[in-house]
């Protein structure tokens, strides 16, 4: 059996949460390698619709195994509230979720810290979630970060919570809720809650070590998407973690020669949340039509999603960071109403020709799409399941997008649910054993 990487090819919400739901029956275990509760991974099963943050997508699936790697940052009580909210709808979890002790935590000084910086940054801000994940990190890199492990010596805990808590209130003294948190009070709630918590912690690289050399197959989640990869995304409009394929190694104490595949994840189009450089934005009237057909608003923070045509030289771009070795095509059911539908297939800068995606943001917010413009299909194809019963102009956008970003698309979404998607036989697919 194969072990896949899900990867997000653009700016995150590509679908990464239905992909990952779809696919993990398919699989032995689901493990996320890096963010935290700044994703918002939705699924729909049936008529319910779940939005995880942290516990991996495979989780509604009977019997799969669903680890955190040490990769991931975790706010401890979010994650027991999502772990109540599984529960509430009767998802068995209590054997089958692992935490990776190394894990690092998110704690109410980054939250403060997070939202401080962005007002400070002013016009330059990122616009993040505000979930305190780039303190986190910036903690974790600073080597004064805390593991989740950490809580089982409450010693150890409250002495190393004092000195980060006084390092940063020394840093930002006029901020009134920072200077208010007191450090013994964080740290018992944090222990208190740590009790729920204590019996999912495990060594994750030994865990999934040890399913792979006993045959079984692991899905790599991965949240985000490859430009907002701290390395090689739209930096500093990016996350604070690495959300490409390399991740998911680092993330999990796998090695690369233990990766069989890795599935991109892309919409038929382009979205992003927060600032930055967007070449394929849409301000007009068609940008507001993708929001509303598509329901571009945050699954995290409710926030109206940046809109735009599909940009070929970003998800190339994407293929070659990742080694990508599918994609899947998401939301294509969205463009149905579309009488002409645009792909970028390069930039123009000052009358200079792009083929592949620059590095310095600065030079991408210059960029000029160059568009080709193809006939849209104009009839519904939403639950369609079968790739020869899509309409003509359909595939050949399709396959367009095969040739321009030299990835097959093994998977197409034409729904949120579960049954409204084709899993196409290409090479990639029947490897993995997920089409014949
Ligand atoms: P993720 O962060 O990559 O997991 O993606 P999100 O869950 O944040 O956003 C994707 C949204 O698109 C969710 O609301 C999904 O239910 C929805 N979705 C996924 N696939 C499709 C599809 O093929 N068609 C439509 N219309 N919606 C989809
Ligand atoms: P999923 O996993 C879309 C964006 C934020 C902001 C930038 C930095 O659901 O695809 P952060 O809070 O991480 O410091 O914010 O990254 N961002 C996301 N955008 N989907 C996500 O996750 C995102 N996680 C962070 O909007 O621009
Ligand atoms: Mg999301």
């Amino acid at each position: 059996m194969a072990n896949v990487i899900v990867v997000g090819t653009q700016w995150g919400d590509e679908g990464k949460g239905k992909v990952v739901d779809l696919l993990s029956e398919y699989f032995d275990a689901v493990a996320r390698y890096q963010g935290g509760t700044n994703a918002g991974h939705t699924v729909v099963v049936g008529e319910e619709k779940i939005v995880l943050h942290l516990v991996p997508s495979g989780v509604l699936r009977k019997g799969k195994i669903c680890i955190l790697g040490n990769g991931v940052v975790i706010d401890l009580p979010a994650l027991l509230q999502e772990i109540d909210q599984l529960v509430r709808l009767q998802v068995k979890i209590d054997e089958n979720l692992f935490i990776s002790k190394n894990a690092h935590l998110v704690l109410p000084y980054h939250k403060l810290l997070d939202a401080e910086l962005e007002r400070l940054r002013g016009g330059r801000r990122i616009g993040t979630t505000r979930r305190g994940i780039g303190p986190a990190y910036v903690d974790k890199m600073a080597r004064t970060g805390i593991r989740i492990g950490d809580l089982t010596d409450p010693t150890l805990f409250r002495e190393r919570l004092r000195a980060n808590l006084e390092e940063k209130q020394a840093q930002f003294p006029h901020h009134q809720e920072l200077r208010e948190l007191d450090a013994e009070k964080v740290a018992a709630e944090q222990l208190e809650q740590f009790e729920r918590a204590r019996g999912f912690l495990t060594d994750c690289s030994l865990v999934i070590n040890d399913l792979i050399n006993a045959g079984r197959s692991i899905l790599f989640e991965g949240a985000q998407g490859t430009l907002l990869d701290i390395d090689l995304g739209t930096y500093p409009f990016v996350t604070s973690s690495s959300a490409t394929a390399g991740g998911a190694c680092t993330g999990t104490g796998v090695s690369p020669t233990a990766i069989n595949g890795i599935l991109g994840v892309t919409k038929a189009y382009t979205t992003r949340v927060g600032e930055g450089p967007f070449p394929t934005e849409l301000t007009d009237a068609m940008g507001e039509a993708l929001r509303e057909r598509g329901q571009e608003f945050g699954a995290t923070t409710g926030r109206p999603r940046r809109c735009g045509w599909f940009d070929a030289v970003a998800v190339r771009y994407s293929a070659r960071v990742n080694g990508l070795s599918a994609l899947a095509l998401m939301k294509l059911d969205v463009l149905d109403a579309c009488e002409r539908i645009r792909i970028c297939t390069g930039y123009r800068r000052k009358g200079e020709g792009y083929q592949d995606f620059p590095n310095e943001t600065g030079l991408l917010k210059e960029c000029e799409p160059i568009y080709e413009e193809v006939p849209g299909w104009n009839e519904s194809i939403v639950g369609t399941t079968s790739y020869d019963r899509l309409p003509a102009r359909c595939r050949a956008y399709v396959e367009r997008l095969e040739a321009l970003t030299g990835v097959e698309v093994g998977l197409i979404s034409t729904g949120p649910r579960r049954d409204q998607t084709i899993l196409r036989a290409t090479p990639a697919m029947r490897q993995w054993g997920l089409a014949r």
